[in-house]
């Protein structure tokens, strides 16, 4: 007989956080507060009437909501309160180190500068580290903009590049295969930079993006990916190339109500790097212990498999191996004292 992996159990499991985007960390609460700070009239003015514009059940219908609820966001000083309420609550979930999303393109294609977004963004990181949490950044092209504002976001972004540990593809997948930046992450790559990108659940081209990612552009992780399941010999790959896969059971739950649980649990059987993260936790119900916990209770997933899932989100990050030592250890001692 398995015993339920509790609550308790997963909230004090150190862990990774390795797909997070920080603009879906805006909750109602703070979402109202930049609103009078900044003199915007967003249309609501109660927590219970920010909630209710948030309704979707798909890809596009998620950023429809979610690029425009950014205008509130105009300051350095807004962009340090977003990232400091997310990291304090990092602190809470027993979140050890994060590797946070940022898309520069939906705040300077509304006249937010650059500087504006990282600075705000770093400072954060930085006097996080006095909660134990280890924080950094990885920007993120828009992938349905084009190429050449890619191209121009990469450059500004190289002026920042010690504020910067690599970069990830996100936003509408349809019709906007990984090539098209092929360049871009090239480039990032000769520059130092990691790379990662989104492969979306159930997407139109969803085996041929994760394909070029494995393939072609070589990337080191896959942000969602649970359809290489699809194809044996890529998930071979995958697992013989230590690439990280990130499923984020919550948001998966609003367009999969099997939340892509079976195919987590098939990539662990296939010792594929798979761990679970929490996307754009203010809009999905949940930040990353209540996305262990749902996933873990819904398909009765052992201690094991929960300390292999977080096991693997230190594995697959992008920090020394003297560091994930020290990690690792700590989440070793945990499992065998809990
Ligand atoms: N931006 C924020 N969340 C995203 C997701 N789940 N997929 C693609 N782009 C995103
Ligand atoms: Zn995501």
């Amino acid at each position: 007989m398995t015993t339920a992996v509790t609550k308790k159990f997963i909230q004090g499991l150190p862990k990774a956080e390795l797909h997070l985007h920080i603009e879906g960390t805006l909750e109602p609460e703070l979402k109202l507060k930049l609103a009078k700070r900044n003199n915007i009239n967003i249309g609501q003015s109660t927590i219970e009437e920010v909630r209710k514009t948030y309704d979707y059940d798909d890809l596009a219908s998620f950023l429809a909501v979610y690029y425009p609820a950014m205008n509130v966001l105009q300051q350095e000083e807004d962009f340090y309160d977003l990232t400091m309420d997310y990291l304090q609550r990092a602190a809470q979930n027993n979140v050890r180190h994060v590797e946070i999303f940022f898309d520069p393109q939906a705040h300077t294609s509304r006249g937010i500068a650059f500087k504006t977004v990282i600075n705000g963004l770093y400072r954060a990181t930085v006097d996080a580290r006095a909660l134990n949490v280890d924080a950094h950044l990885i920007m993120c092209f828009l992938r349905d903009f084009s190429r050449e504002s890619a191209r121009k976001t990469l450059i500004e972004a190289l002026n920042y590049q010690d504020k910067i540990i690599g970069v990830g593809l996100d936003s509408d997948e349809h019709n906007n295969p990984p090539m098209k930046f092929f360049n871009q992450f090239t480039i990032a790559t000769e520059h130092g930079l990691h790379v990662t990108a989104h492969a979306d659940i159930d997407q139109k081209d969803s085996i041929e993006h994760i394909r070029e990612l494995l393939e072609v552009i070589g990337v080191e992780r896959v942000d969602h990916g649970t359809n290489i399941v699809e194809d044996p010999d890529l998930v071979k790959f995958a697992a013989k190339n230590n690439i990280g896969f990130t499923s984020c059971p919550l948001s998966n739950s609003f367009v999969s109500p099997e939340m892509k649980g079976k195919e987590v649990i098939e990539l662990l059987n296939n010792n594929v790097k798979v761990s679970i993260h929490s996307d754009d936790p203010a809009y999905f119900g949940g930040y990353i212990a209540g996305n262990y916990s749902t996933f873990a209770d819904k398909f009765n997933l052992t201690k094991e498999q929960v300390v292999t899932l977080a096991r693997n989100s230190f594995e697959t990050s992008w920090i020394s191996d003297q560091q994930k030592a020290i990690y690792l250890t700590e989440l070793e001692e945990y499992a065998k004292n809990n």
